[in-house]
């Protein structure tokens, strides 16, 4: 439905073992929200972020997309799919832009971004190309299109990336830690097309440990640690007004 939370997690829990890694994570982005996911390392904010489009299958809870929660069946040691097909259709409206960028080696950058348009959305070729060509335009990497990612910079890779998510206009963006693989001189570039989208209001969950960009962009604000969100709001409260003492250090220490 038009008015549903675009992701909506409710009371999620993940263990990896006897690691309980998330637990009991409840969330919600509505359409346009930007939401910036901080804290430590090991708190669990790629887990939650891979459990939103099923990478990692939760151990419990639930999770809906638009209003349509992911049917899951007890499995081995967890949840799994009770319907492939209706993962595959969610998945389809996620876009997920990963640390270390993921393009296929062995395709152009224009390869890269056509590819998803076709398998996922089932365009037709020419069609794929287009939407493809016109995302590259908009992170500014049209006239790479011909190239391949190994004679790209780290920031172009990126760019590349986000390009290949836009050309299925996901109804979501799920961004893990999108800079820190980046030499610091290349952030800025990539930084900057992410606020244009967050600017043309795309909806989005961002993990992120660019604290002056977060609160820039973010309309609101999650602080996870050790599996659960110890506090959240908007931007100026986290940053500005933390109450808990742990964001308090973790906010200082990332200064
Ligand atoms: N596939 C996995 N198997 C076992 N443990 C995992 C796996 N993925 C993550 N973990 C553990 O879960 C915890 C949270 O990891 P992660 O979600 O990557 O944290 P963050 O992204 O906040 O750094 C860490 O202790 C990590 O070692
Ligand atoms: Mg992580």
């Amino acid at each position: 439905m038009q008015d549903d939370p675009a992701i909506q997690i409710i009371d999620l829990h993940k263990s990896f073992g006897d690691a309980h890694v998330l637990r009991g994570v409840t969330l919600t982005a509505r359409p346009g929200d930007v939401v910036a996911v901080i804290g430590g390392s090991g708190s669990g904010k790629s887990t939650m972020l891979r459990c939103i489009n099923l990478l990692e299958q939760p151990s419990s809870g639930s999770i809906a997309i638009r209003g349509e929660e992911y049917r899951m069946r007890p499995g081995d040691g967890g949840l799994v799919p009770a319907d492939p097909r209706q993962v595959q259709r969610i998945r389809a409206q996620l876009g997920m832009v990963f640390q270390n960028f993921n393009l296929w080696q062995h395709r152009t950058v224009l390869g890269n971004v056509t590819e998803v348009p076709v398998h996922v959305l089932g365009l037709p070729r020419a069609q794929a190309e287009a939407r493809a060509r016109a995302a590259l335009e908009r992170v500014g990497m049209a006239d790479k299109a011909d190239a391949w990612p190994a004679h790209l910079s780290g920031g172009q890779q990126q760019r590349a990336a986000i390009a290949r998510v836009l050309a299925v206009d996901p109804l979501a963006m799920l961004l893990d830690e999108p800079t820190s693989a980046l030499d610091p001189e290349l952030v800025g570039e990539v930084l900057a097309v992410i606020r244009d989208l967050a600017a043309e209001r795309r909806t989005m969950i961002l993990v992120t440990h660019e604290m002056r960009f977060a609160r820039d962009v973010a309309s609101h604000v999650v602080y996870l640690r050790d599996g659960r969100i110890e506090e959240q709001g908007p931007p100026e409260q986290i940053f500005g007004d933390p109450r808990s003492p742990h964001l308090r250090q973790f906010l200082g220490n990332a200064a």
